[in-house]
């Protein structure tokens, strides 16, 4: 067994989040720090991308969403926005052979109809190939914001009203978790952000109501699965209470452990 593998066993004692999002922070800085283009960082960015997908992939994580390209930074300089889309296009290429042969099934959430076609392109081929896959679904934030999923969905249920097909009386927290471009998809149980900071940056604002929040001080293109390991290790000595007090939860844990102790689930 590799020390790696040795490190993962451990981490599968534990609880391993079934959804983990990344908000990635950092590759400007990383690069201004070694007198390099912002792109550079970006490059650099994409081998901790696959990186966390291997890694997750192993762990067992069910769904990794990765915040790649957000609605606000259609605002950075053209020559920003066109390299990070080729650089998209390029690893998404480069990549959807090993995602497949890994079992990944790529998706998108986000105002896809924005990107340059040629990107497009890349995503469906990259979501049709690996659509029967049935181990990590990856999902990839592109044009993507918070508000916009939301926005998006009360169209949706504003127009469902006004066609009679939905009645007021019929929203709920699930039917509007479900209107979102998540869908079906469970909340995340843990964030993490690079690079220090301390802010959601309108990534998924609804669905992550109760997700635990990491933060880790590595710009993104140095956050490798060893990070990832620690943050994983963060989120196993959290008690999560979804609002109820300590006593409360502290049962259902133990019965959880025990359950996944006997089953091996
Ligand atoms: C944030 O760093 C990063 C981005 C806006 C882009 C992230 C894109 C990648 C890692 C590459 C492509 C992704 C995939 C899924 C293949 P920043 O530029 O905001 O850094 P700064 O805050 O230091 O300026």
């Amino acid at each position: 067994m590799t020390e790696d593998e040795k490190i993962q066993e451990k981490l599968k004692e534990g609880t391993i989040p079934g959804h983990v999002a990344i908000i990635m922070d950092g590759n400007g800085r990383w690069a201004k720090k070694r007198g390099l283009p912002r792109i550079a960082g970006h490059n650099e960015g994409v081998e901790s991308v696959r990186d966390a997908v291997e890694a997750c992939g192993q762990l067992g994580v069910k769904y990794l969403t990765l915040y790649a390209f957000s609605t606000e930074n259609w605002k950075r300089p053209l020559e920003e926005v066109s390299l990070l889309m080729r650089l998209l296009m390029r690893a998404l290429r480069d990549e959807t052979d090993k995602l497949h042969k890994n079992n990944v099934r790529v998706h998108t959430i986000g105002d896809t109809s924005a990107l340059p076609k040629e990107v497009q392109d890349e995503l469906i081929d990259a979501i049709d190939r690996t659509k029967n896959n049935t181990g990590l679904n990856l999902l990839l934030a592109l044009s993507y914001s918070g508000r916009w999923d939301l926005v998006t969905a009360m169209k949706q249920i504003g127009s469902d009203i006004r066609n009679g097909s939905l009645a007021p009386e019929q929203i709920s927290e699930e039917l509007i978790s479900s209107r979102l471009s998540t869908g079906n998809v469970p909340d995340p149980d843990l964030l993490v952000r690079t690079s220090g900071e301390f802010r959601i940056s309108n990534f998924l604002l609804w669905q992550l109501a109760y997700a635990e929040i990491y933060i880790s001080e590595c710009f993104w293109p140095e956050f490798r699965r060893n990070e990832l390991y620690e943050a994983i290790r963060s989120f196993q000595h959290r008690e999560r209470r979804f609002g109820m007090v300590s006593e409360q939860v502290q049962p259902l844990t133990l019965t959880a452990k025990l359950f996944k102790r006997v089953s091996g689930i």
